[in-house]
């Protein structure tokens, strides 16, 4: 087997959250093919020792930390055992999210509030206890994930369009700070990619046919993405070669945008 150690990312430690599932977890397998070192995050212990054991049946290297990344001290922890773990932290990748169906009228406050702790309080967090680390190693990479929704609306969906839209700012914000010192900052718009948080609410809707249709009908493409193709622009970004890349918010939906 040729060695991955061997890859353009042999010198970078990734900590990829929500890696248990989905797009997190096609993320951390692709960045561990091309030879980081990947924390693998997530509050599903069997879901992460899965994705770790796939990664090192590949020949990568990877270790599952379990956390909520909702909690600050949590949080915290969690980026000193990584740290400890593997002695370094250069690529922060924010994927963990949740998205609930709903208009402002129907969405309630308790649900409000936990798409805005999953999606943007967790990317504040993260970022608020690793950036540091990135800035004292002199320099690194940051990858947010948001979605289509940050960037048009979408039918029932206020509160998740109001969080990814939320993201795309933070992403902004975060690279006008910290790119002077060598923190790249960048952003995906996924359009809806099949993984188990869409299937949850293909499953759930009153009409699953409908809502696949309307995924769909959204795209000029006519498929909907796969995880894998979300890890490929998020490999793109953290490259080392791709140094002039910051800032950026990249839609890869296809073609969503477009209309
Ligand atoms: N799928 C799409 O069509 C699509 C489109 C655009 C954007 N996105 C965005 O892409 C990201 C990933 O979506 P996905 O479809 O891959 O979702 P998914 O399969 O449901 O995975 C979600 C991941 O987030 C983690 N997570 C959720 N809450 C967490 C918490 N409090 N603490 C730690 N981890 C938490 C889950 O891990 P545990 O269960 O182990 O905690 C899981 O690994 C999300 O930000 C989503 O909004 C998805």
């Amino acid at each position: 087997m040729a060695s991955l150690a061997a890859g353009p990312l042999q010198h970078e430690v990734a900590l990829v959250t929500g890696a248990t599932s989905g797009i997190g977890e096609a993320i951390a397998r692709r960045f561990a093919a091309e030879g980081a070192r990947v924390a693998v995050v997530g509050r599903d212990a069997r879901r992460g020792n899965a994705v770790v054991a796939g990664i090192a049946a590949a020949g990568g290297c990877a270790a599952f930390f379990a956390a909520d990344v909702t909690h600050d001290a949590a949080v915290r922890d969690l980026i000193a055992d990584v740290l400890a773990r593997f002695g370094d932290l250069s690529i922060l990748v924010n994927n963990a999210g949740r998205s609930v169906p709903g208009t402002v009228v129907n969405t309630t406050a308790a649900e409000w509030e936990e798409v805005w702790r999953v999606n943007v309080s967790s990317a504040f967090l993260t970022s608020h206890h690793a950036v540091p680390r990135l800035l004292e190693r002199g320099g690194g990479c940051v990858v947010h994930i948001a979605s289509e929704a940050g960037l048009k609306g979408l039918k029932d969906r206020a509160a998740y369009c109001a969080a990814k839209a939320a993201i795309v700012g933070l992403t902004k914000a975060m690279a006008v700070d910290h790119s002077p010192h060598g923190v790249r900052v960048n952003c995906i718009c996924p359009g809806t990619v099949e993984t188990p948080m869409v299937a949850e609410l293909i499953e759930t809707h009153a009409n699953p046919a409908a809502m696949k249709d309307a995924f769909l009908e959204r795209r000029l493409t006519p498929y909907l993405g796969t995880p894998e193709d979300i890890a490929e622009a998020a490999l793109y970004m953290v490259l080392p070669r791709n140094r002039y890349l910051t800032g950026a918010v990249l839609s890869v939906d296809g073609g969503s945008l477009a209309r």
